[in-house]
């Protein structure tokens, strides 16, 4: 290690004192127009920008960065933006999620190399926040996230239209011929009006509310448009804020304690939060060493309802949610629920800063006395067909599909499920249940966003809105059906998922939180005997590096080396 002195800054390692590195250091960074007071022991903050024209929902986060620097400087620190990895849902093949794993160790080694104090993480598209999070959490610098914002409400033709969700739809119509291909068109541009991530409660808006209820965000993070100029100063009050967490040496570690984590999972749940929540969550667990597991989510979940009425279960969009109070409304109404002594960013408890949230908008946010959905927690199914635990979302799920039993038609893997969904002489009817292998983290790789598979044309032409689908996949946040997920183990590693075969009889039942496959242990035992593992689909970089250690969705999907942190300490120096 290198020495920084004792009671000192971590930035004055780099730039305090009279030899040969501190000139190197002060002096290509004067390069920029920086004078010489700014090397004076000041907190230098880190702006952690997943800015990328290619992350469309993040395209604005330099303007936002802009903002922050102001709060900094005005509090008397000194900001530096940089860039990570960028990961985009819509254009990043085959899964921004394979990458997740990759950007947090990006944001973790850019953290812990250079020479900063604290940190701001400009997130917002789904990935981006998790990944910021997770780099983060493991070098233990102060921390605080600053999302950029929802996109304004979709409109086409007179009618709010929600991101991804309303794309699910319309290409369905598509599908069935019920709608033009010209609409379809027209529908792109009206969808996405503004800069922001997805404005119905995916993943993204999603995240913002898990990191605004984890307390690593400022009161109202998670649902400020985008371009309402009250998200330019949020990020100006997030520039202040880091400067004084840095003099008050307020760390991630400090925030991130097991009451956040269930803070999280209730609020998740209230908001009828994203599937990918799950996944993430855990993976951040994994990153400040809590003990939190798919029981947690499946406990914890089961008191909550869902209060906030938006797309994809609901009827609004994140414009609404904010104008409604947003989430500090969410966390006052759940009350007793709420661990109220978390502690925050703010340095303020979690009771404290919601004590008095008002809601002005009770169709939007419910009272609890009134949810949208009652018990809507997101659901661990456990059972033969998934021995490390599945899950549902009951709210975006059909309630006569909750407890059903119905024959398997499996599709061994995603090109087999493209060629034959299709086909008129499918055999599968509104009971059936599809099935979809090798999916899951090792499976694509990645665990894509397949989980929601689209229906047979036939049975959409006959009026059939859903049915039972089955995989290791995950599904977008802003999808919704009776759509069973994460099932582990994972059919690539041999799980039973692998050894489902068309006709197979499967029984899920919510309520007793069983996913089962009806087939006795003789046959499945032959079965297993004569499966092979599937050959491996890359074989060189970071992908194999991934399929070799990345851990099941119960655990994560974290790479099983990134679990824990490294912390802070100075390296070495570099000449
Ligand atoms: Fe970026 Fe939905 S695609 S948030
Ligand atoms: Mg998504």
């Amino acid at each position: 290690m290198a020495e920084q002195k004792k009671g000192a800054r971590r930035s004055t390692a780099w730039f305090s004192g009279i030899d040969r590195n501190t000139f190197i250091h002060r002096s290509w960074m004067k390069n920029q127009g920086h004078p010489d007071h700014v090397f004076d022991g000041r907190p230098i903050i880190g702006i952690c920008n997943t800015w990328s024209e290619l992350t469309p929902c993040n395209a604005h986060l330099r303007d936002l960065a802009e903002h922050v620097k102001h709060g900094v400087y005005e509090a008397g620190g000194f900001p530096l933006e940089f860039p990570v990895m960028s990961l985009g849902e819509t254009q990043l093949r085959p899964t921004a999620m394979l990458f997740r794993n990759l950007a947090s160790m990006d944001v973790e080694e850019s953290i812990r190399g250079n020479p900063l104090d604290g940190v701001v993480l400009l997130v917002g598209c789904d990935k981006t926040t998790p990944a910021c999070v997770m780099g983060a959490a493991s070098v233990d610098l102060p921390t605080i996230v600053l999302s950029g914002g929802p996109m304004l409400n979709g409109k086409f033709r007179g009618h709010d239209i929600g991101s991804g969700t309303h794309v699910w739809k319309f290409s369905e119509e598509v599908r069935c011929g019920n709608m033009s291909p010209e609409d379809f068109r027209d529908a792109e541009a009206g969808m996405s009006r503004s800069a922001g991530h997805c404005m119905t409660m995916g993943t993204a808006s999603t995240m913002a509310c898990l990191v605004e209820a984890l307390g690593l965000a400022l009161p109202t993070n998670a649902a400020i448009p985008a371009v309402d100029a009250r998200r330019s100063r949020l990020a100006h009050l997030v520039g202040n804020r880091i400067v004084a967490m840095v003099e008050a040496d307020l760390k991630p570690s400090q925030v991130l304690t097991r009451k956040a984590f269930e803070n999280a999972v209730r609020a998740v749940n209230a908001v009828g939060g994203s599937t990918n929540a799950v996944i993430h969550l855990l993976a951040i667990a994994g990153r400040v060493g809590i003990e939190f597991s798919l029981e947690d989510w499946d406990r914890l979940g089961r008191e909550v309802s869902c209060l906030v009425d938006l797309m994809p279960s609901g009827r609004f969009l994140m414009e609404d949610f904010y104008y409604a109070g947003g989430l500090p409304a969410v966390l006052r109404e759940l009350g007793d629920l709420v661990h109220r002594d978390a502690i925050t960013v703010t340095g303020r408890t979690m009771g404290e800063l919601i004590a008095d949230a008002p809601c002005y908008n009770e169709e939007v946010i419910r009272r609890r006395t009134n949810p949208v959905v009652p018990d809507s927690g997101i659901a661990v199914l456990t059972g033969n067909l998934s021995p490390d635990g599945a899950i549902i979302k009951p709210a975006a799920a059909s309630p006569h599909l909750l407890r059903h039993t119905g024959r398997a038609m499996v599709f061994e893997d995603i090109d087999d499920f493209y060629a034959r969904i299709d086909a008129p002489d499918l055999d599968v009817d509104a009971n059936s249940v599809l099935v979809l292998k090798l999916c899951g983290p090792r499976g694509y790789p990645g665990m894509p966003e397949v989980g929601n598979m689209p229906l047979p044309p036939r049975l959409l032409r006959e009026g059939v809105t859903d049915m039972v689908r089955i995989s290791d996949a995950r599904m977008s946040g802003t999808a919704y059906g009776t759509v069973v997920l994460h099932v582990a183990p994972e059919a690539a590693v041999g799980g039973p998922l692998a050894l489902v075969t068309t006709g197979d009889l499967i029984e899920l039942d919510v309520p007793a939180r069983r996913l089962s496959l009806l087939v006795d242990d003789e046959e499945l035992a032959r079965r297993r005997a004569a499966w092979q593992p599937p050959p491996p689909i890359v074989d060189r970089g970071y992908v194999k590096l991934y399929v070799e250690h990345v851990t099941q969705a119960n655990e994560g999907a974290d790479l099983d080396f990134l679990k824990g942190g490294s912390g802070a300490a100075v390296p070495r120096h570099s000449h």
